[in-house]
């Protein structure tokens, strides 16, 4: 079966740092990938090169067989690959919003919905939901989420848990980014492990679990 998602051989320096180092990956449709590791893995570095938010200094990006390297950020996001961000910032140039809200117009004619998208006085938890519900509103065949539980509270993370098995049981792919262990492992078909630019594991949930090599990356770390 074609993958939702080829990404081979990705690589990317900023200056002297090698944030990207030959990173190769598939994502199976209709299935969860999580992508984890330490603080500045390069987690957000891979999904803007994925994304064309940022050029990659090598490498390839098949989103269903297609490449997609040479397109911009805007026509990869017409082909289905919709992003939603690490922190719940506005979206670079509107684009996104403004798509959704050309896409939502009716929606956004009742008042309810135009203030939730308004959003800045919600709690963190509504926040977050809704920025996957503004994302999902774009149609998305895949979906990429960065820290979509940062901030929330055990029964907001179990309330996004179940949302996001939910958009997967919908067909759609899910590639999300994510230190919540407990959610990574409870969601994920399969993970996507990243130490200083390099991939150190690919498996699923139980195999990841018990791996030497992640539990290294992970010890002695901070944010371990
Ligand atoms: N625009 C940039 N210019 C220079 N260096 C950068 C830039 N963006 C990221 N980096 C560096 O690349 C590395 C990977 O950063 P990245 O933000 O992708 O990590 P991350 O895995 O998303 O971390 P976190 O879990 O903290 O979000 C880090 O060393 C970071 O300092
Ligand atoms: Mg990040």
């Amino acid at each position: 079966m074609t993958p939702a998602l080829q990404v081979r051989n990705m690589s990317k320096t900023f200056g002297g740092v090698q944030a990207i180092a030959d990173v190769s990956f598939a994502v199976a449709p209709g299935t969860v990938t999580a992508l984890i590791g330490p603080n500045g893995a390069g987690k957000t570095t891979l999904f803007n090169l994925i994304t064309n938010l940022q050029p990659a200094t090598g490498g390839t990006v098949e989103l269903f067989g297609q490449p997609i390297g040479a397109l911009t950020a805007e026509a990869i996001a017409g082909l289905g690959l919709i992003r939603a961000f690490q922190t719940a910032r506005v979206f670079p140039g509107m684009t996104v919003v403004e798509n959704v809200a050309v896409g939502a117009h009716r929606l956004m004619q009742t008042p309810g919905w135009r203030q939730m998208l308004a959003a800045t006085e919600l709690p963190m938890g509504a926040q977050k939901l809704l920025e996957v519900i503004r994302a999902l509103m774009a149609a998305p065949k895949l979906l990429l989420l960065d820290e979509p539980a940062a901030g929330l509270n055990d029964t907001e993370t179990a309330e996004l848990s179940a949302m996001l098995s939910a958009i997967r049981d919908r067909g759609i792919t899910l590639l999300v980014v994510e230190h919540n262990m407990s959610l990574v492992m409870g969601l994920a078909d399969q993970i996507v492990v990243l130490d200083a630019g390099r991939t150190v594991a690919i498996g699923p949930p139980a195999e990841i679990r018990r791996n030497r090599a992640v539990i290294e990356a992970y010890v002695g770390r901070e944010d371990a």
